[in-house]
Parts: C-alpha cells; structure tokens; sequence
C-alpha cells in the first residue's frame, strides 16, 4: 500500500499535539519533519527535540525527518537519538554521504538520500543500493505551499527502473506542491510515499480524509 506522510511544517505549532494525533486518526502513515538551518535553505525551522517530544508522547508514530542542511554529518546523531525512524540527508550537502548514510543504518535507522529538483538520478546512482528511501523533491526546499514541478515525476520513473532492472529494494518519496488534483499523477509515476503539507493541514478534515483514501486506495 502507497503512503501518505504528512509534514508538520504547515500544521499549526500553537496546537501540533492536536494537528500531529488528528492526522494519525485521519490515517496520516508517517508524520514528515521538514528541519531547515538557515543556510541550506533560508528558513530556519525545528531541530531533534520536535522529534523527541513526538516520541515521548506517542512512541508509534512513524518520524520521517527530512533535514534540509548544510554539514548533515553533525546532526544525525541528534535525530538518531532522539528516536527518528527514518533520516533523509540531501544529496547536495554531502561531503562523504556514503559514511552518512551507513553511520544512519549502523544505528538502526531507515536512511534516505534527497534530491533537489534539478539534481539529476545519476548524481545519487551509488547511493541506490544501500538507501532505504530516495525523496524526490518536487518543488525547490525551503517553503510550504509552492507549485509543483513536473519534470520532477521524470526522474520517480527514472528510479521506478532502475529499482526494477538492478533489483533494489528503495523506496521513492515526493515532497512538494502535491493537492487533491495532481497527486495520482505522481502515484502513476511510480511514487511509494506522498508527502502532503499545506494542501493537508490547510485543507478541511474532508479533503485531508480524501487524500489518505487515493493514496491508500492507488492500485
Ligand atoms: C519543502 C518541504 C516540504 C513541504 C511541503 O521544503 O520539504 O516537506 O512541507 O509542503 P507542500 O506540500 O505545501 O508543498
Ligand atoms: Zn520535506
């Protein structure tokens, strides 16, 4: 069954307890942790302890941190101990991603490896026996709420094959500009998880229910 993560960026953080449980009831699979430094992408947003208290609180949700970071190395330590279920470190900001992504697997964690839109396949090829996820950024990193870029769903095909022909076990994640009407072009692409923000947390309990069901119900 295809994913639905929901990213908590959009959510209102007076009441994220609230927006975090009423997700899950609506059938949200992973809760998306969008973390952002100020220098990788001008926004800074949260850090580990987001991580943390969510875990503390409700140790079955399912955290899908995307660090959108420059030196990803000094922080995954963080995320690892604070109870991350899955890291996904862009492919832009690393130095040695390799050693990255196998000190997140060494502690037992999903690692994932993110691509910008104009990043192309090629650039994380060796990554792709080794990652759990490759997250395929659909708009550029920084902000909620931006338009989706369809030369993006090119390269979810590009992956789909190569999963197929070099018998990998990835899976493919979305991030940005995903609504009620542009979301089964990427399942057809070949997505296997959906990150949804502001169409979801900005949406009515309706819409937010509509999509967990063409999402869940993609055959
Ligand atoms: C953007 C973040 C996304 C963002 C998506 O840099 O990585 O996860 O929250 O938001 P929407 O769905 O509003 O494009
Ligand atoms: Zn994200």
């Amino acid at each position: 069954m295809r994913k639905i993560a929901s990213s908590i960026l959009s959510a209102d953080f007076y009441r994220l307890g609230q927006e975090i449980e009423n997700a899950l009831n609506i059938g949200t699979d992973w809760i998306h942790v969008d973390v952002m430094d100020g220098h990788f992408v001008p926004p800074i947003t949260y850090g580990d302890k987001i991580v943390a208290d969510i875990k503390k609180n409700n140790k079955n949700v399912f955290c899908d941190v995307h660090l959108m970071i420059t030196n990803p190395q000094d922080h995954i330590m963080f995320f690892v101990n604070a109870g991350a279920d899955l890291i996904n470190i862009q492919s832009e900001a690393c130095l040695h991603g390799d050693r990255f992504i196998n000190l997140i697997k060494e502690n037992n964690k999903l690692a994932g490896i993110t691509i910008n839109p104009t990043t192309p396949v090629n650039f994380i090829k060796h990554y792709l026996p080794i990652v759990d996820l490759v997250l395929v950024m659909s708009v550029n990193p920084g902000y909620g709420g931006q338009k989706f870029i369809d030369y993006t769903l090119d390269k979810v095909k590009e992956l789909k094959k190569i999963r197929e022909e070099d018998k990998y076990n990835f899976m493919i994640e979305i991030d940005g500009g995903i609504f009620l009407d542009n979301v089964k072009k990427a399942l057809d692409a070949g997505v296997d998880v959906v990150v949804t923000g502001s169409s979801f947390f900005n949406g009515k309990e309706k819409e937010k229910k509509e999509f967990v069901e063409i999402i869940h119900n993609y055959k």
